[in-house]
């Protein structure tokens, strides 16, 4: 088709791909150029603009590599991450949904752990934390069997493959659900912590006048065959950055209930005050069991 003025432009394109052998290639190819033809229509950049934009998205790839995701922390830093998480989960979107990001940090052998367990392997300075979880399915029968891998920050705010000062494997573990559903294990209370600014999304997210902390969480994956593998964090209740989390992970039903303990009875000989405890539920929905890629090698 011969362009005749700047409205036909959009009809060009869109025929062009039309003809994409795959339906659902055509739909999302279709969708996406109505939608940039739309918002370019909408924002009318200069020139110089424009060349401002397609560099930032070569600056994203040009950061990105097997240690690093800067892809995925834009999507995560304008909400997108969270939208597909939450369209994807809780019967399709239609209900609230126990699942939240995975995040970069994720690594696939977690040590197993017995019920009760410590994920702590080497002295980690910090407050002494004490978590039973309960994993339920939709119709609120505890669910036995059920693998839950934990994984978190030090209360230094920082994973054990970003710390040279941490045992490889600290603060994490992978469970057994028992009869009741649950877990229990021990840990220390994590503490949140900056996303890389270093790269194009640091340097956006200054230009927003944004701060680039998540509150402090607690990763979970929970993973049983006939069930869709949930993953999903909770979220330390009083954190400063709750309410601004940078990655827009922050859902109400994730708020943990951390309770601080100062007298009575430690849990533990070597515990001192003051201690947290932490109980959790999760439900799980029916659907397919499949393990994540690890997001970082
Ligand atoms: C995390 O929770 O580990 C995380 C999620 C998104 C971006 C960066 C970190
Ligand atoms: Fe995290």
């Amino acid at each position: 088709m011969i362009i005749e003025k700047e409205a036909d432009v959009t009809s060009a394109v869109l025929e062009a791909v039309d003809g994409c052998g795959d339906a659902r290639l055509r739909e999302i190819a279709g969708a996406f150029v109505r939608h940039m033809h739309a918002f370019i229509r909408e924002v009318r950049p200069t020139e110089a603009e424009f060349e401002l934009g397609v560099e930032f998205l070569n600056r994203i790839g040009r950061a990105t590599d097997d240690a690093r995701n800067e892809g995925i922390l834009f999507s995560d830093a304008i909400g997108v991450s969270t939208l597909v998480c939450l369209i994807n989960n809780g019967a399709g979107g239609a209900t609230e949904t126990d699942a939240a990001l995975l995040g970069p940090f994720w690594r696939m052998h977690s040590p197993p752990t017995a019920n009760g367990g410590s994920i702590v392997r080497c002295p980690t300075p910090g407050a002494a934390l004490f978590a039973e979880f309960a994993v339920a399915d939709a119709a609120g029968r505890p669910v036995e069997g059920a693998e839950v891998d934990v994984w978190q920050a030090s209360p230094a705010g920082f994973y054990e493959n970003q710390d040279s000062e941490q045992a490889d494997m600290n603060l994490r573990g992978k469970f057994t659900t028992d009869a009741q559903g649950r877990i229990a294990f021990r840990s220390v209370k994590p503490a949140g912590y900056p996303v890389p600014t270093d790269g194009p999304v640091g340097d956006m997210l200054r230009v927003q006048n944004r701060h680039p902390y998540r509150p402090a969480h607690l990763h979970v994956l929970i993973h049983k065959p006939g069930f869709r593998t949930l993953v999903t964090q909770v979220f330390v209740d009083g954190d400063e950055h709750l309410e601004t989390d940078v990655v827009f992970g922050v859902t109400r039903s994730l708020v943990g209930d951390f309770r601080r303990h100062e007298t009575g009875a430690p849990p533990a000989a070597d515990v001192a005050a003051p201690w947290f405890t932490l109980a959790h539920r999760f439900v799980i929905e029916p659907g397919e069991a499949k393990l994540p890629r690890p997001p970082i090698k």
